[in-house]
């Protein structure tokens, strides 16, 4: 009998056909929803190999729990889904998507932060609703982008490629990360500041963190309250960089202007989430690397690593 490799979500169009002379496949056949978690947890117990995605936890326990399990591929860049403490412990192998979503993911954080800035959400909501009565000196205005500061939390990939985004527009760039990257200030003409200085500084701040223990709430109270009131914050980290919490009482308050999220701490967002209520936030479903190309190459990523493993030669994307 082959080994089994558990696809925990649905991949279309036989595209780990490539991957059926090594395994027998198993897969979610749900197009739409996530695959449930108890059901997760029966699929990594059966698998040989795993191929996951960001909705997919791959706790400590379930790690623990396995016999048999040799390696994960993640559909995705971060990997805060999978333990992989626990799977290095076990001996087993996670790989990710490095690098080709980097571009796609840094378009839609500038998109988001063009949205913000200009309200376009809540216009075109007025638009719709037909509250677009006319043209008013001051209707509808959001605030520019060009010439602005923005600042970038976490100095990544991503990270230099919203600069150089921003560079376009000439803004004035900040970052924040946890060591300095002299080569992005070199390139990019970025300039590093302390978390704080960055925080009361900037117009527009983007989050780009991976999440992390360090990184769980790195946006709280306190940091919102150090920002302009005019300011605007996009997050297109994970959900739980940002305290929500806090970020919708800063907007309702008016301690900042508005704010963007393509990640939520519950996916899919509720849509009774009390951010969703707020004309001065755009939220989006999670789609930072959601382009036909970029998915693709996604795949191809995560299955040269399956094809590298079963043909015995040095596995590429490896995490761990
Ligand atoms: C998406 O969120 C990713 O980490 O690739």
């Amino acid at each position: 009998m082959k080994p089994i490799l558990w696809i925990t979500f649905y991949l279309p169009n036989d595209l780990a056909e490539r991957l059926k002379p090594y395994v027998t496949i198993k897969m979610w056949q749900d197009d739409i929803h996530d695959m449930p978690q108890e059901e997760i947890e029966a699929a990594v117990l059966e698998a040989d190999y795993l191929w996951t995605i960001v909705p997919n936890q791959i706790t400590a326990a379930v790690l623990n729990r396995t016999t048999k399990l040799k390696m994960i591929t993640n559909l995705a860049v971060g990997f805060n889904n999978i333990d992989v403490e626990a799977a290095k412990e076990k001996g087993i192998i996670v790989t990710n998507t490095p690098d080709v979503l980097s571009e796609t993911t840094a378009d839609l954080a500038f998109a988001l932060l063009m949205t913000s800035a200009r309200r376009m959400l809540d216009n075109a909501k007025q638009l719709y609703q037909g509250k677009w009565l006319g043209w008013q000196v001051f209707g509808m205005t959001g605030t520019d982008v060009h010439h602005k500061t923005l600042g970038i939390i976490g100095m990544g990939a991503i990270g230099e490629l919203v600069a150089k985004r921003a560079s376009g527009f000439d803004m004035n760039v900040l970052y924040h990360n946890r060591s300095r990257k002299e080569e992005a200030e070199e390139r990019y003409g970025v300039t590093y500041r302390s978390k704080n200085d960055l925080l009361a500084e900037a117009d527009f701040i983007i989050v780009l963190t991976p999440l992390t223990k360090e990184t769980h709430h790195l946006i709280d109270r306190e940091a919102l309250a150090m920002m302009k009131r005019t300011a605007h914050i996009i997050n297109v980290a994970r959900g739980g960089v940002v305290d929500e919490e806090a970020l919708y009482d800063a907007l309702v308050n008016g301690e900042i202007a508005g704010a963007a999220s393509d990640v939520f701490v519950e996916e899919p967002v509720s849509t009774n989430h009390p951010l969703l209520s707020l004309p001065n936030f755009t939220p989006m479903p999670h789609i930072g690397s959601a382009t036909v190309e970029t998915r693709q190459a996604m795949v191809q990523r995560n299955l040269d690593a399956w094809e590298a493993y079963f043909t015995n030669q040095s596995i590429p994307y490896r995490v761990i």
